[in-house]
């Protein structure tokens, strides 16, 4: 495992950070059982991931203490968040309290190293810095957790209004961001703000469906070329060129060395119930860039896309694009 300081928390952190929540829900919710869903967990430890990111809303918190629970408190990083209502400016601040305490019981911890605002829309971001933030400020006085943090909603804030406007405030340490090969934005409206105030960056949405479910790429540059927005001869084997001998062994692959090497990435969050997927992707994770004409031809071909491949299972549209 690669290890790397998760900005000015001065955690030392794996670039590899298993979520436990996305579609998988460490396989919950595939299927897939307590017991698996801890072997997936104890797995990932032993592959020298010491970063999980959980929340209220996976279900998750519960089984992840139970996995932790041999582990040397200080060798691991757990973060996990609010319920969402916290996030919409409906539920009562002082309310947070208790959720923040239920989180403690669930994962059985006595200290949170990162509690984050989850998926904060920017139309409610202020009511998070100046509502929020006060009351969360003065349990870490109390020492429930060490380090505030905030989450985007990518597919509903697609130029990232929140991680923009929250980077120079001062009250954030850690925030959770939307970046990959197909929604590309953040490498300006993000990055470049995160490593001038020293916040520590989450990555989500490296691989989503449009990478993982079969099918989805190549119906997705199908509507983008319709639409203009690509050109039609992508739509066959969009991401073709990028497996070669010397470059990726696979999209999924490509996906994740594609963004663990962005400058301003700190962790790259990765989730799945299946213990193959658990070693290729951190096999990837470990891998050197992309070859730098691939990882240019990316920006060429996908840079001007915004919100492409964001989209949960339920839903057919391609994405949304300006
Ligand atoms: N706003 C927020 O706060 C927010 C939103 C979304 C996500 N997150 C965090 O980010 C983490 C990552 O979520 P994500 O949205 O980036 O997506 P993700 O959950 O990592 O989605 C990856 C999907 O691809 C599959 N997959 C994984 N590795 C694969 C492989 N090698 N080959 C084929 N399929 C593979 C997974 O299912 P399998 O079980 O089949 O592997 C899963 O369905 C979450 O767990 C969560 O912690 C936070």
């Amino acid at each position: 495992m690669d290890y790397t300081t998760l900005g000015r928390t001065g955690l030392r952190v794996s670039v590899a950070g298993l979520g436990c929540g996305g579609f998988s829900r460490l396989g919950l919710g595939t299927g897939g059982d307590e017991t698996g869903a801890i072997a997936i967990v104890r797995g990932a430890i032993e592959l020298g991931v010491n970063l999980f990111d959980t929340a209220a809303a996976y279900g998750t918190e519960s089984v992840l203490g139970k996995a932790i629970k041999t582990v040397p408190r200080d060798q691991i990083v757990i973060c996990t968040k609010a319920p969402f209502r916290w996030s919409t400016g409906r539920a009562d601040p002082a309310g947070i309290v208790a959720s923040l305490d239920e989180s403690l019981r669930q994962l059985d911890l006595d200290c949170i190293d990162v509690y984050q605002l989850h998926g904060v829309a920017p139309e409610h971001y202020d009511h998070a810095l100046n509502e929020l933030a006060p009351v969360l400020l003065r349990e870490r006085e109390k020492g429930k957790f060490r380090f505030l943090g905030i989450s985007e909603t990518a597919p509903n804030d697609l130029d990232h209004d929140t991680l923009h406007q929250a980077a120079q405030d001062k009250v954030w340490d850690v925030c959770m961001v939307g970046f990959s090969m197909m929604h590309q934005n953040a490498r300006t409206r993000v990055f470049p703000q995160t490593r001038t105030h020293g916040l520590g960056t989450l990555l989500m949405f490296a691989v989503r469906n449009i990478f993982s479910q079969p099918g989805r790429l190549a119906a997705t540059l199908k509507e983008l070329a319709e639409d203009g927005q690509v050109a039609a001869d992508l739509a066959d084997d969009p991401l073709g060129f990028l497996i070669h001998p010397g470059g990726a062994s696979s999209v999924i692959d490509a996906a994740y060395r594609y963004v663990r090497h962005e400058p301003g990435v700190d962790v790259v969050l990765f989730g799945t119930g299946k213990p193959d997927h658990l070693k290729t992707n951190i096999d990837s994770l470990l891998k050197p860039p992309l070859p730098e004409a691939d990882h240019r031809r990316l920006g060429e071909l996908f840079g001007h896309l915004v919100g492409v491949g964001l989209d949960a299972p339920h839903l057919t549209r391609a994405g949304q694009v300006r």
